[in-house]
């Protein structure tokens, strides 16, 4: 069996120590120079026996305990193809690769668990404000009252995220016009080098990274399944007919699963990272969810629905029932769309 050191590790000192961190493979181990030295004398790749042998001086389980942390990799494995893809097609850089495998399949908490966190620190330390007045710096400008003089601003200020569905299924046009809101393709601009389309939602470069697929639980008119969008042709074609529960793609969060539809925005980074290679590109992928979602959620308002945004994400399981092997693909946002219910008075907040 042939191994080398991964080539997707970082070091940090912890606690006195140092800890060694595989970002692609989300495995962090103790280590101490002898390891890091072994590790950096062994680029290439190696055979097993060798390293037993020779700076292990016989000892097979710790070269074992090696792969077992991805601090090695074995040759032909899963892992080493996945590395192998990571060299070739990630542009961005370490801190930015590092950031994004180590937050997928993030654990979530429970909401119990997020409320008696938020009351024994709040016990310790006040939490900041949450908005900042102009009082000390006078003179003030008051401004002409923006409160509802436009039917835009009061559609926007009825936007709301409720949890809870008012009624067990939702219609394939109320469907249509979100998907169409955030995703539709309205026409084209082009560059040096091609045809770029665009959308009522901007995007960097006119690149848009994003796909939507939508989990169709209890849409009227459509087959319950999962479904993608054609943004450009405005229609729906089946994935699959297997619908998990809702929870189980956004960290288990179970007022998902009475709610008649997901949609999940996934974003193809191939073709932001084709044209920027800095990786401050990134934040710009993440941005334009946000517009997206915004979009989809004042649609949904329109229709008289709430459409729940998440970004808590099982983006392992998602990958899985979407057939997206990329590591450049990456689910990043979701809503559900519901006629609103009634949600305690008091909010309850992941
Ligand atoms: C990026 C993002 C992620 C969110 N993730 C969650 C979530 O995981 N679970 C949840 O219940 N609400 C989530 N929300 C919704 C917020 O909790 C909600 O927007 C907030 O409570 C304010 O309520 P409003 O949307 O009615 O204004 C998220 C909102 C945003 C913008």
């Amino acid at each position: 069996m042939q191994i080398r050191a991964a080539r997707t590790l970082v070091f940090t000192q912890h606690d006195g120590g140092m800890l060694g961190c595989n970002y692609l493979a989300k495995q962090v181990f103790g280590c101490d120079p002898t390891l890091i030295s072994v590790l950096s004398d062994t680029s290439d790749w190696t055979d097993v026996r060798a390293l037993v042998d020779g700076p292990f001086q016989g000892d097979s389980d710790a070269v074992d305990a090696l792969i077992g942390y991805s601090a090695v990799v074995v040759e032909g494995s899963e892992l080493a193809r996945k590395e192998q893809e990571y060299i070739s097609e990630w542009h961005w850089n370490v801190p930015t690769g590092m950031m994004h495998f180590c937050l997928e399949d993030a654990e979530m908490m429970s909401i119990e668990e997020s409320e008696a966190a938020q009351l024994a620190r709040s016990r310790v330390e006040p939490q900041p404000s949450l908005f900042m007045r102009n009082a000390p710096r006078l003179p003030v400008i008051a401004l002409p009252d923006a409160g509802k003089r436009t039917d835009l601003l009061e559609l926007m200020a009825r936007r709301r995220t409720v949890r809870a569905a008012g009624s067990p299924s939702i219609a394939l046009s109320q469907l249509a016009d979100c998907l169409y809101a955030g995703m539709g393709i309205t026409g084209f601009t082009s560059n040096v080098v091609g045809d770029l389309p665009l959308g009522m939602t901007p995007s960097g470069g006119a690149r848009n990274p994003y796909e939507a697929y939508v989990f169709a639980r209890s849409v009227d008119g459509l087959e319950a399944g999962i479904y993608h969008y054609s943004a450009l042709d405005h229609d729906l074609a089946k994935v699959s007919g297997v619908l998990p529960k809702f929870s189980e793609l956004i960290g288990g969060q179970d007022w998902a699963d009475e709610m008649p539809c997901l949609i999940v925005l996934t974003a193809d980074l191939r073709r932001t990272m084709w044209k920027y290679r800095d990786p401050n590109a990134y934040r710009v992928v993440l941005i334009e969810a946000g517009h997206i979602g915004q979009n989809v959620m004042l649609a949904a308002t329109h229709h008289g629905l709430s459409a729940c945004p998440t970004a808590a994400l099982s983006q392992g399981r998602i990958r899985e029932l979407l057939g997206l092997k990329r590591i450049t693909d990456a689910p990043v946002y979701a809503m559900t769309l519901s006629v609103p219910g009634s949600e305690p008075s008091v909010a309850r907040i992941q």
